[in-house]
């Protein structure tokens, strides 16, 4: 055996042992490295004569060939087995059905409230807020209520408590959502578009009133908005939230200390058959509240009656809503009942983005 041979079979088996990427690395510099082994022995070729230069050369190379090679293959070998192993702990069945997330739903009077601030945007109303506890002048005096009128006692107040010998006149959970017209005015003056939804409160009980329950109030005023503008306004708001060609509103005159002349709205609408259908019929259904906006009202605001007037509303958005979408028992609308949520519920995808749907 030649030198060369029992090199060849020790650099060999040192390859074929290594374990791993570090030792097998190892191995390649102490053979083939600039210190290694066989470059040690290649540098002596250079001492030799030109006859014993060309064998050992040439023998040497092939060794460095082989050598290199063998390397080489069991890198690959090593990273095919890494693979392997990866592929074997990493397996992921993409054919399987994905786990179902629980996930909620927006509550009708969400998306009610939604779609009506989409309608009203696309007429030029923006949206303002106020306290749902309110204090007794916005909630009343300031609506033309004064202590003494029966108006007060009609609304079923909650009063908020006050300490003893507190005697400042109490807060109150507002009972409409005119009180905001008020804070709107004072904050924003003439001319002024508003619609505030929201909270409500009555202490009232039944199939159709809950204590607490939504309205949206309306506020135009202008130089010389009338009548025919609440009415064109309303009509236009009722066909497109209804999503009806036409409506047939009927304004039934009224009263309300806070507005002058004063009419409540009722829409046409047709019951029989147990399904309700939105202007056909014999049948009419109170949706609102509205009426010219009384100049004490104005007045109390900081607004000067004797340029500014304009009209004013409040609807019940559960009423709206129950109309709608076929809901019929209020009292469901606030008791959590997740079957109840998930059947009247809607998909976030369903809420409306300030858009179209009225024709002009
Ligand atoms: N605030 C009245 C109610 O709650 C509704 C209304 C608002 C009426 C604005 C006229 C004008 O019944």
């Amino acid at each position: 055996m030649t030198d060369t041979d029992t090199l060849r079979s020790t650099w060999l088996a040192r390859v074929a042992d290594a374990a791993d990427a570090p030792a097998l690395e190892e191995v390649r510099l102490a053979a083939l490295g600039k210190k290694g082994e066989i470059s040690g022995l290649m540098k002596e070729l250079g001492r030799m004569t030109p006859e014993e230069r060309q064998i050992r050369g040439a023998s040497l190379n092939r060794l460095r060939d082989e050598i290199d090679a063998a390397l080489r293959a069991r890198r690959t070998a090593m990273d095919d087995a890494a693979l392997d192993e990866r592929l074997k702990s990493e397996w992921l069945d993409v054919t399987l059905p994905g786990r179902p997330r629980p996930h909620g739903t927006i509550h009708p009077v969400s998306q009610v409230m939604e779609e009506v601030t989409a309608i009203f945007a696309d007429m030029g109303f923006a949206v303002a807020e106020g306290p749902q506890v309110e204090s007794d002048w916005f909630n009343f005096d300031a609506l033309n209520i004064p202590p003494e009128h029966p108006a007060r006692q009609e609304h079923d107040t909650f009063f908020m408590a006050r300490a003893t010998g507190d005697n400042r006149p109490p807060h109150v959970l507002r009972t409409h959502t005119s009180p905001v017209q008020i804070r709107a005015m004072q904050a924003q003056g003439a001319p002024i578009r508003v619609i505030a939804p929201g909270r409500v409160y009555r202490m009232d009980m039944d199939q159709t009133h809950t204590p607490m329950f939504h309205q949206v109030e309306g506020l135009a005023i202008g130089k010389d908005i009338s009548m025919a503008n609440l009415k064109w306004t309303l009509e236009e708001f009722c066909r497109a939230f209804f999503e009806v060609p036409s409506v047939e509103l009927r304004f039934r005159a009224s009263h309300f200390p806070f507005t002058e002349p004063s009419a409540e709205v009722d829409i046409r609408c047709d019951w029989s058959g147990g399904q309700l259908k939105i202007g056909e019929g014999e049948s009419w259904l109170e949706i609102l509240g509205s009426g010219m906006v009384h100049p004490k009202v104005l007045a109390a605001a900081g607004v000067d009656s004797a340029e500014w007037q304009g009209f004013a509303f409040g609807m019940g958005i559960d009423r709206i809503a129950m109309l709608k979408y076929g809901i019929p028992d209020l009292r469901a609308f606030f008791d959590g009942d997740l079957r109840w949520l998930r059947h009247y519920g809607f998909a976030a995808g369903d809420v409306p983005s300030v858009s179209g749907g009225l024709s002009r």
